[in-house]
């Protein structure tokens, strides 16, 4: 990183009495993505903030900016980047992509298909012909021959199931997608995915990119366990809950200018008569750390070993959230935070606890983890 830059970052973390910035490669952790050969960035950008059209009230980053973002955070050492064909209509693969383009052969791209991109009835969907519609759109919009990544949006009822997985195959063997990936699954669909993949001899889905925070750890009941058992990634969509968990908001404000005051409402939703004594909680535990609350929230999801892809309106956010590489929460922090979150464990989960008790695995440790 450059002097100016540097110097850059100092009067920022003054003016925003943000302790801990500076962050290059060295200071980055990476881990496999899914059960491939390549390494994702523990912390990863996500891409929903870019373009200027704003469509969702979102963000509305120009190139400027996001050549800056992108820039950044090839600095600080992230290699993987993650946008959808309808974030912004299209202007966030574009600028993404374009920011992206010195960088091409050593960071991975990750986007998505299944929303609708057009007006025509067939123009949404998991169906073959809006897979292949689409990634030819996405890979023109990002100006890249291939896709690291290329992820189910959600799953989709109205198609069947085969002549999804066939359309990914084909883009897997036609060199224009490396790995798929889903998002927004539940746990039994993402099962049968991967039970009909592996049927078929296709390819695996390596990640599914699911919510997951301090605010909703829904996860943590069928979904996690499946990951683990499957040897997928997590890469966790809304980290701070789109903003809730640096704790600008209250119960009765949402300032003007955030995300939630723009758009008149939290999302992703949350319970709001609890969510926000856990803010207060992140907030008292980021005092004792000298760290925001976004920080710790931050922190607190890289405590589990997962992939977190960090939203941004500005680089003083970003670099904020950048710090929370440097926060090293205590056990006896984390156990807190884990307390006071936790959900309650969900039947059949707790019979089968219970009917396992006395064996020498804990049961919420998958088959492949257990030592001989
Ligand atoms: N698969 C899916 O369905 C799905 C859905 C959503 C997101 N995603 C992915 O996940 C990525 C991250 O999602 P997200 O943008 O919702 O993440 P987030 O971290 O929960 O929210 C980011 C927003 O919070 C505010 N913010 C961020 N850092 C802040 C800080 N340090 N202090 C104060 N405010 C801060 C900013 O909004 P304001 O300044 O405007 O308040 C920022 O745009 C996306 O880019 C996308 O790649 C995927």
């Amino acid at each position: 990183m450059d002097l100016y830059v540097r110097l850059g970052i100092i009067c920022i973390s003054r003016l925003s009495n943000v302790s801990r910035l500076e962050h290059d490669m060295a200071d980055m952790k990476y881990t496999p993505l899914g059960n491939t050969g390549v390494d994702a960035s523990v912390l990863a950008l996500g891409a929903m903030t870019f373009g200027a059209k704003d469509t969702w009230k979102l963000g509305g980053l120009n190139q400027d900016v996001v050549d800056k973002m992108v820039s950044r955070a090839i600095d600080a050492g992230i290699n993987l980047f993650d946008t959808a064909d309808v974030y912004d209509e299209g202007e966030s693969e574009k600028t993404l992509g374009k920011a992206l383009q010195p960088y091409r052969d050593r960071i991975l791209i990750a986007t998505k298909v299944r929303g609708k991109s057009g007006p025509g009835i067939n123009e949404i969907g998991l169906s073959r012909h809006h897979i292949r519609q689409a990634v030819r759109q996405s890979l023109e919009r990002l100006g890249t021959r291939w896709v690291d990544l290329y992820q189910f949006h959600s799953w989709d009822a109205h198609v069947p199931l085969d002549e999804s997985i066939e359309a990914m195959q084909d883009l897997v063997e036609e060199g224009l997608v490396n790995y798929p990936g889903v998002s927004n699954f539940t746990a039994w669909q993402m099962a049968t995915v991967q039970a009909r993949v592996e049927e078929r001899g296709f390819s695996r889905y390596e990640t599914a990119q699911m919510n997951y925070s301090l605010l909703n750890r829904d996860a943590e009941h069928e979904i996690l366990p499946f990951l683990n058992y499957s040897k997928m990634s997590l890469l966790v969509w809304s980290p701070l809950h789109g903003g809730v968990l640096s704790g600008k908001y209250s119960k009765d404000s949402k300032p003007p200018g955030t995300r939630a005051g723009n758009r008149g409402l939290f999302f992703p939703f949350f319970d709001e008569k609890t969510g926000f004594d856990i803010v207060d909680r992140v907030k008292q535990v980021g005092k004792e750390q000298d760290a925001t609350p976004a920080q710790v929230a931050l922190s607190w999801l890289l405590s589990k070993g997962h992939i977190v892809l960090v939203g941004a309106k500005t680089m003083e956010q970003f670099e904020e959230n950048l710090g929370a590489l440097d926060v090293n929460l205590s056990s006896d922090q984390i156990g807190k935070l884990d307390e006071l979150t936790r959900h309650r464990v969900q039947y059949p989960n707790w019979m089968i606890e219970r009917q396992s008790s006395g064996r020498t695995f804990p049961v919420s440790e998958p088959a492949w983890t257990r030592k001989n």
